[in-house]
């Protein structure tokens, strides 16, 4: 996407809620398309499914503003945001970056981050979409048997929030909004990195996952010989979560700080 040589605005703040509420002033201010909010601590931040984003300094929390005339479906969106974030963050380190359906960022089967896509609508008429990014970077991670968390500073400590910032928000600005539905192409992308393909999960349905559709729905095959299209809910395995094996090494320097 091009912005007529002009970069929009990046926003940063030390505190704020959520990155997403002071875009969305920003947005329902009239800010332009690209403009993005990064802040150092969120003391809202929200997850997916109304959850609570743990956001502490030292982690990466951004977001930005999209004006699409239309949108085809927040689950593409929210796909093909987290396929680029992972592909970004990819030139950083040799371990391959996961993607799990709907909007989580693998690394060594630990969460690295997430991605959440809000549209605002003016009546029956799409105003804009923002899409936030939060990514573990040097933060402390929740540090329990459900979260299983990771900071990429495990594994690149050398690496700034700033640094990151400068690689995903192109990635980010870059998002076609409007190309609908998943492309053959990044079909095959995403199943490169699709974390869930061929695990067994328990929930929203059971069975074995095999992949994403064109719709941005989870394809979970049932044993019959049928499949189901899976559009939300949150996945849980049916056996227990594969151990990471940098897990000591992220404790271990948490503890430090
Ligand atoms: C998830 O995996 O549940 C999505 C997490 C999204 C977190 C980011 S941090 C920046 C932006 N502001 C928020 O309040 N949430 C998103």
């Amino acid at each position: 996407m091009g912005y007529g040589g002009m970069t929009p605005r990046l926003h940063y703040f030390e505190r704020v809620s959520s990155t997403m509420d002071v875009l969305h002033e920003l947005a329902a201010a009239g800010a332009e398309a690209g403009t993005a909010v990064l802040a150092a601590e969120q003391l809202e931040g929200r997850g997916a499914r109304g959850r609570t984003w743990h956001s502490p300094l030292g982690g990466l929390w951004l977001s930005v503003l999209f004006r699409p005339s239309a949108a085809d479906g927040l689950d593409v969106i929210s796909l093909r945001a987290g396929l680029s974030v992972a592909e970004a963050l990819q030139t950083l380190l040799p371990v391959l970056i996961q993607v799990k359906w709907p909007n989580d960022l693998i690394l060594d089967n630990q969460k690295l981050g997430g991605v959440l896509c809000e549209a605002r609508w003016q009546g029956d008429v799409l105003g804009w979409v923002t899409i936030g990014v939060g990514i573990n970077v040097h933060n402390s991670v929740p540090d329990d048997h459900r979260s299983h968390a990771i900071a990429l500073g495990a594994l690149v400590p050398a690496i700034t929030v700033d640094e990151v910032t400068h690689l995903l928000l192109p990635a980010l600005r870059s998002l076609d909004l409007r190309a609908g539905r998943l492309s053959a192409d990044e079909l095959r992308r995403f199943s490169r990195r699709d974390w869930l393909c061929g695990r067994e999960i328990r929930e929203p349905v059971a069975g074995m996952v095999q992949g994403v559709g064109e719709d941005g729905a989870l394809l979970v095959h049932q044993g019959t010989g049928s499949s189901v299209a899976v559009r939300s809910g949150s996945v849980e395995l049916a056996g227990s979560l594969p151990a990471g094996n940098f897990d000591h090494a992220t404790r271990a320097r948490h503890r430090e700080h």
